[in-house]
């Protein structure tokens, strides 16, 4: 039995060592190991390379993915899905392990539902937006990455008399957002899931400023779609000088931290022994109260994940 894994969507910090991990215990399992390189994509292209210990040596400490990753439009067109199994059934592959976030799984659910093909998704996406898991692949590093930037921030709004407002990524989920907020000791946080509360933040502010607050600090997720609007109302509420930072891009990469490298070789042995022992599979890694299980793929896309409660509550333990 062959067995091959393939990275599609947004890469996150984690991807290199789960695909160390997955050649080499899917060779300690005495099965052969693909590799699908550039994703969905690569995968209707026939991009498919049968891979050797050597290929995947000295990988774990690099962000990204060696295999590339892409966000195939041709996948929504039957045809090109028929390629991509074909294409998997001529090399003998029986089961896949796909690392990617809600998009990805919505596409191999579709392929699924059409063809007889196994398997098993590992949530990957630095947004941590995935139904059904508390975690997903590449968190961690990218609240790392977040931290480390909204500290030097802080060191430059704190020698001014300034306000800074950072956006950070996470689509419309404020995960990242929230946890940086909490970690960063943000003043204000602004997520897409809650109203922005404009007068209570307002008469807080200004009695802190009375009180000597001398600048501010505002994490706003890029889903909330308010960093012009925030913008505005602190110059004009407060006076204070307003400098704007996106982070971008650079919230995907760096070296996977500690926890994502474990968490790859959780997740990636898990799905790997589940492909072995069912010839059906259909499923998506989850991982909740320290505790890994298996969700069905129609669950995991036809429901929307929700912050926790505890997050929520937090935005009103910022002051
Ligand atoms: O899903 C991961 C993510 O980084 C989001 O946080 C962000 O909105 C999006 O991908 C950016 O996509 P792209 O890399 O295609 O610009």
């Amino acid at each position: 039995m062959a067995l091959a894994i393939m990275c599609s969507g947004g890469d996150a910090p984690g991807m290199n060592p789960a695909i160390k991990k997955f050649v080499d215990y899917t060779y300690k399992k005495g099965q052969d190991a693909y590799l699908i390189y550039d994703g969905l994509d690569g995968l209707i292209d026939n991009k498919i390379k049968k891979a050797a210990h050597k290929d995947v040596s000295g990988i774990v400490h690099f962000g990204g993915t060696i295999i590339r990753s892409s966000r195939s439009k041709r996948f929504y067109e039957y045809e090109y899905r028929k390629q991509a199994y074909e294409n998997l059934k001529a090399l003998n592959i029986k089961g896949l392990v796909v690392l990617g976030g809600d998009g990805t799984f919505r596409a191999m659910q579709k392929l699924s539902s059409e063809f007889d093909i196994n398997f098993v998704g590992i949530p990957s996406t630095i947004d941590n937006d995935i139904y059904g898991t508390e975690y997903c692949l590449g968190v961690d590093t990218s609240l790392n990455v977040i931290r480390d930037a909204l500290d030097k921030i802080r060191d430059t709004a704190s020698s001014f008399n300034r306000a800074f407002l950072v956006e950070v990524m996470g689509r419309e989920c404020g995960y990242l957002a929230i946890v940086s907020a909490i970690v960063s000791g943000a003043e204000i946080c602004i997520i897409p899931e809650i109203e922005f509360q404009k007068d209570a933040l307002e008469r807080r502010l200004i009695q802190e400023i009375k009180e000597g607050r001398n600048y501010i600090l505002a994490i706003i997720s890029e889903g909330a779609k308010k960093t012009p609007e925030i913008h505005s109302w602190i110059e004009e509420k407060f006076g204070m000088e307003t400098r704007v930072s996106i982070l971008g891009h650079i919230q995907r990469g760096g070296s996977p931290s500690v926890y994502d490298r474990m968490m790859a070789f959780d997740f990636t042995i898990r799905a790997i022994d589940y492909l072995l022992e069912h010839n059906d599979s259909n499923k998506v890694v989850v991982y909740n109260s320290g505790k890994f299980d298996f969700m069905e793929i129609e669950e995991v896309v036809s429901k929307r994940y929700e912050l926790p409660k505890h997050l929520i509550d937090a935005i009103n333990y910022l002051d």
